[in-house]
């Protein structure tokens, strides 16, 4: 057995139901829940509730913290979702964006051919159609005509909106290679299976960066953004065993890539893709420099001469991201002889960074509470609670990653101080109200 594989063994051996745990925790919790469950939901598709929008935001916004807040290098721009069709005509998307589609002649399933080894997983039946292309894009109609010139297209990654917009961003930025546009948004998918929770969804949220580079630069920077994105998922939390590189096969390649890396995470039921790091060479511009007869070219003023770049992309799933930090982050201990369950997760992932906990939900214990969560609301997100035991409380806010806990007890009246308690060392502090806040952004930042 490989050392891969074994890392993805030992997720599923450290915890075999963990999947089914977590997707029980997620809904009973708030995080995601099936979508417009009252009219009985639609296959694969979820809504994120309180905390999962909370988590989301914050997956987007560390994403958004090293890719173009702490960079020089990287602008970032909204593309719309709807835009001309003719892009995906230049970008290879309404010919080639196809997964092979067969049907069971016996229970009538349809499934991905290249996923079932040749047996329908429903029935065993061995007895398939031939497999025929099905392109995956929603299609749509703009304006009050449903006819063929009316049709568009969800758009199906948001990689295209950074190609299409190169020209604008570059004088209007006053850019030249290497530089990169990043972008974070809805993708959309008809998959044929989608499943394993929020892994494969037919609507997502992407996190894409196209980075333009002299074509002699392009291995380069292929090497240095594959070292960067596995590194932010470890900053992030996820153990280094359950996270490796895959590098495809030039058989299995997209289209339009020349070299294409994944970085792949130990899910329970084996690897699967988090991000894909892809050289897409010269592919797109060129592509829409032709279709659209407008040259998306740069100029050397070194050699005098005019050049495409080669554009490398680091291109990530949030919603899968999400899911792969709650499941790195599950885990169950004992305190004080009782089982618990915690979310091990890093305090800018967590739904909240911290709750305030009063001991008493009555005057005046309360507006001292108060208090204190407002002072804590400035600068983090916080959750008030003041119902059941606090054993109790604390347990909740394992459950759901809250790294510390703020507790206002009788003695915060006198001296005006408060406890907290981490959520992974269950160990408590006293601290000064008036220190509160700079205490817990001291302790989230180590
Ligand atoms: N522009 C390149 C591109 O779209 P991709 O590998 O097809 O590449 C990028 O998608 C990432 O988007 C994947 O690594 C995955 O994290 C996420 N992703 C793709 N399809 C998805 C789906 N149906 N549901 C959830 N996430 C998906």
């Amino acid at each position: 057995m490989s050392e891969e594989s074994t890392a993805a063994d030992r997720a599923c051996e450290e915890n075999p139901g963990q999947f089914d745990t977590l997707v029980n925790l997620a809904k009973r919790r708030g995080f995601i829940f099936p979508s417009a469950e009252i009219y009985g939901g639609i296959r694969s598709t979820y809504d994120y509730g309180p905390l999962g929008a909370l988590m989301l935001r914050n997956v987007r916004e560390a994403w958004w913290q090293t890719i173009v807040r702490e960079r020089d290098d990287v602008v970032p721009i909204e593309a719309a979702i709807i835009t001309n069709p003719k892009v995906w005509e230049a970008s290879g998307h309404l010919e080639t964006f196809a997964d092979p589609l067969v049907d069971c002649r016996s229970c009538h399933e349809r499934w991905r051919a290249d996923e079932i080894g040749g047996v329908c997983p429903n029935c065993g039946s061995a007895d398939l159609t031939e497999a025929r292309p099905f392109n995956l894009m929603f299609k749509t109609f703009v304006g009050p005509v449903d006819d063929e010139s009316a049709v568009a297209y969800l758009r199906p990654e948001t990689a295209q909106g950074m190609f299409v917009n190169f020209a604008n961003v570059m004088t209007t930025m006053r850019r030249k290679p290497p530089f990169g546009i990043a972008q974070l948004g809805r993708g959309f998918r008809n998959e044929i299976t989608p499943g394993n929770f929020v892994f494969r969804t037919r609507e997502f949220e992407m996190m894409e960066l196209e980075f333009f580079v002299p074509p002699a630069e392009a291995g380069r920077w292929f090497d240095y953004w594959c070292k960067e994105r596995l590194a932010w998922y470890e900053k992030l939390g996820i153990r280094k065993d359950r996270l490796r590189f895959y590098e495809h096969a030039p058989e299995d390649l997209s289209h339009y890539s020349s070299a294409t890396t994944d970085i792949e995470f130990a899910f329970p039921w084996g690897w699967g893709e988090l991000e894909g790091i892809a050289n897409r060479t010269d592919f797109d511009l060129k592509a829409h420099s032709t279709y659209s007869g407008v040259r998306l070219e740069c100029f050397d003023q070194l050699t005098g001469e005019r050049y495409i770049p080669h554009v490398i992309e680091p291109s990530a799933g949030a919603t899968r991201a999400m899911m792969a930090f709650l499941l790195a982050a599950y885990d169950e201990d004992e305190i004080g002889g009782e089982r618990r369950t915690v979310l091990r997760l890093r305090p800018q992932l967590a739904p909240f960074q911290a709750a305030v906990l009063p001991l008493s939900k009555k005057p005046p214990l309360d507006a001292l509470a108060r208090d204190v969560l407002h002072r804590c609301q400035i600068a983090l997100m916080c959750e008030y609670d003041d119902t059941q035991s606090i054993g109790r409380r604390y347990r909740r806010q394992d459950e759901i990653g809250t790294p510390f806990c703020v507790t206002v007890d009788f003695d915060s009246l006198n001296d005006q101080a408060v406890t907290i308690r981490e959520r992974d060392t269950t160990n408590q502090v006293r601290v000064p109200i008036s220190d509160v806040v700079s205490e817990l952004q001291d302790r989230i930042r180590s």
